[in-house]
């Protein structure tokens, strides 16, 4: 057999894409103060709690609101709203179709939110609302990744995923990959559309894991989806 002559062109037309980048320190500064400040705060605490709207398994999930100055609040925004449309703009040579937006086709629903996640907490499979979404982490302790190495549970295992998050997406039907287990990293982010299912698994280290989400809607999609549902009512009348 000879390559020699002969092309092979493998297509991947399937299913979402994920970006990972790193966040700014100045953001990273700004989210972190803040949610200690939340934490300390025996008032904001009850005031933010945000539980009832997460899926997580967790004692403390705070949304930030009225928790930012003026100024954080957009540094906060500005920065967040630029990375989802870096992410909207790698839809072309991912998925083959030019999904790109400018930040001010996106918006930022507010709150942003933090997660402190402790020792044997969890977040199961879930997915969120708008169109696309984040999670970056603030604090990941040396301790929950050597875990992964370590540890009883985790070091003999052919899926050590201590403190790591998953995203899940398709049936398998061999010759594919329907999930993908990511480390924690500090200052790094994952971008990625708001419905596709993700979950962090627990960690026994007595140590915290701080991460933040929020979600973005796309103006564009949302116009789209009007004027496709107007269609179907036009024809609906016509019948
Ligand atoms: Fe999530």
């Amino acid at each position: 057999m000879s390559l020699v002559g002969r092309e092979f062109n493998a297509d991947r037309p399937f299913g979402p894409y994920i970006v990972r980048s790193t966040i700014s320190d100045e953001l990273h500064k700004i989210l972190l103060d803040t949610a200690y400040k939340i934490k300390k705060d025996s008032t904001l605490r009850k005031k933010n709690d945000y539980r009832k709207s997460l899926a997580g398994n967790l004692k403390e999930e705070y949304s930030y609101s009225g928790a930012f100055t003026k100024e954080q609040d957009r540094i906060v925004e500005e920065e967040l709203v630029w990375l989802a449309s870096i992410y909207t703009k790698f839809s072309k040579q991912n998925i083959g179709v030019d999904m790109s937006r400018e930040p001010h086709q996106l918006t930022l629903h507010k709150p942003v939110w933090v997660n402190f996640m402790k020792q044997g907490e969890w977040n199961p499979s879930h997915s969120h609302t708008g169109d696309i979404s984040c999670v970056m982490y603030l604090k990941v302790p040396k301790e929950i990744r050597d875990e992964n190495k370590n540890s009883e549970t985790s070091n003999r295992s052919n899926t050590p995923s201590a403190g790591k998050i998953e995203f899940c997406y398709g049936e398998s039907i061999g010759y594919d990959r329907t999930g993908l287990i990511r480390d924690p990293i500090e200052k790094e982010i994952f971008l990625f559309p708001a419905k596709l299912k993700h979950m962090v698994y627990p960690f026994k280290s007595k140590s915290e894991r701080i991460s933040v989400s929020v979600n973005f809607g796309d103006s564009v999609q949302a116009a789209r989806n009007l004027h496709n549902k107007n269609s179907l009512n036009i024809l609906r009348e016509k019948k």
